[in-house]
């Protein structure tokens, strides 16, 4: 088994959308049953709350359901627990490591690390353009599935 945890702010706009884009990817390609994946955020701020109404609507155009998941904050323990703890921007990465301790084991990188144009991952709370986001995650998440297939 393959444990992707993705990781954001506040686990209700961009990490559910890279943890539903991953699965959906993962399925399609009949793959589901390697992997666990699962999402989380750097801060307590929307713990418990449904997914943002800007990523649901993007994912309903790709048939992408994201019921049933609510926010929950990354934990110390989440670092034995997950083999690719994944932020979407430098920001979240200083959070993950001042939350789970230092990156002993380098499973820390950031989504777009697995893309040809590292960079971050602008948050659609403030920008609103969750098109954008989309686009960014799907590349990202590319990148990664490219990159365990190549690791296995
Ligand atoms: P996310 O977006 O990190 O992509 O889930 C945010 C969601 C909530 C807040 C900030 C960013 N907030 O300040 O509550």
């Amino acid at each position: 088994m393959i444990k992707i945890l993705f990781v954001c702010l506040g686990n209700i706009c961009r990490s559910p959308m890279a943890e539903f884009v991953f699965k959906d990817m993962v399925k399609k390609r009949g793959l589901s049953d390697l992997f666990v994946i699962s999402s989380a955020a750097t801060s307590s701020e929307e713990t418990g709350n449904p997914v943002h109404p800007g990523t649901r609507k993007k994912l309903r155009q790709y048939n992408i359901s994201v019921d049933g998941k609510r926010a929950v904050r990354l934990t110390e323990k989440d670092y034995q627990k997950y083999d690719y703890i994944i932020g979407m921007e430098q920001a979240n990465i200083r959070n993950m490591i001042r939350i789970m301790g230092e990156d002993r084991d380098k499973k820390v990188y950031k989504l777009l690390d697995f893309s040809d144009n590292p960079r971050d991952i602008a948050d659609p709370w403030y920008t609103g353009n969750f098109d954008k986001t989309y686009e960014d995650i799907y590349e990202g998440c590319e990148g990664l599935l490219e990159y365990i297939l190549r690791e296995k």
